[in-house]
């Protein structure tokens, strides 16, 4: 059950205060609350009319929309064809769609530091997937169309503490 009120007339940053009061519990009602979050977000058209977003040629580039001390909350914009290291979260990792899709791959591990695939996925305008950190949950996201992709992120940690959400990162295993 979600712990955060439905009032459709809360700004951006209400939404997100709202979501940060409830702490950043691994439970399984923060992830619902930040669904909630999220869900209400991913479908603002002008969300992130307020900011300058960071883009890098080639790669992906996030820019901080909110950060409390212990949540953080980015835009990533993906460019064509990009993809992140395969890797796992030391934070609950909740994520919103907003513009063009993302393919989202998840793996097996075999050993310490090397992973076979185990699912792929493309994920859609507005999906939303919310996850707390298990290294059994090793994925990798990727830009696998021609078009620019902007996402939305909810990371349980201080960006001041911590440099990125990744815990590890994982080789694929070759020849198996
Ligand atoms: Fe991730």
């Amino acid at each position: 059950m979600s712990l955060l009120s439905y009032d459709p007339d809360l700004s951006e940053t209400e939404i997100l205060e709202e979501l940060s009061l409830w702490g950043r519990s691994l439970s399984q009602a923060y992830l619902a609350s930040a669904r909630s979050a999220l869900e209400k977000l991913v479908g603002r058209q002008n969300l992130l009319a307020p900011y300058q977003l960071e883009r890098r040629k080639g790669g992906y580039a996030r820019t901080l929309l909110f950060n409390d001390g212990g949540m953080s909350v980015y835009a990533i914009v993906w460019s064509p064809f990009c993809e992140t290291s395969i890797h796992d979260h030391h934070c609950s990792c909740c994520f919103g769609i907003l513009k063009g899709s993302l393919e989202e791959i998840w793996f097996r591990p075999i050993g310490e530091s090397q992973v076979v695939v185990a699912e792929r996925a493309i994920r859609p305008p507005e999906y939303i997937a919310c996850m707390l950190p298990s290294n059994s949950k090793i994925h990798q996201m990727r830009n696998s169309s021609s078009e620019e992709a902007i996402s939305i992120h909810i990371y349980g940690f201080d960006h001041n503490m911590h440099g990125s959400s990744i815990l590890r990162e994982y080789k694929l295993a070759s020849g198996v």
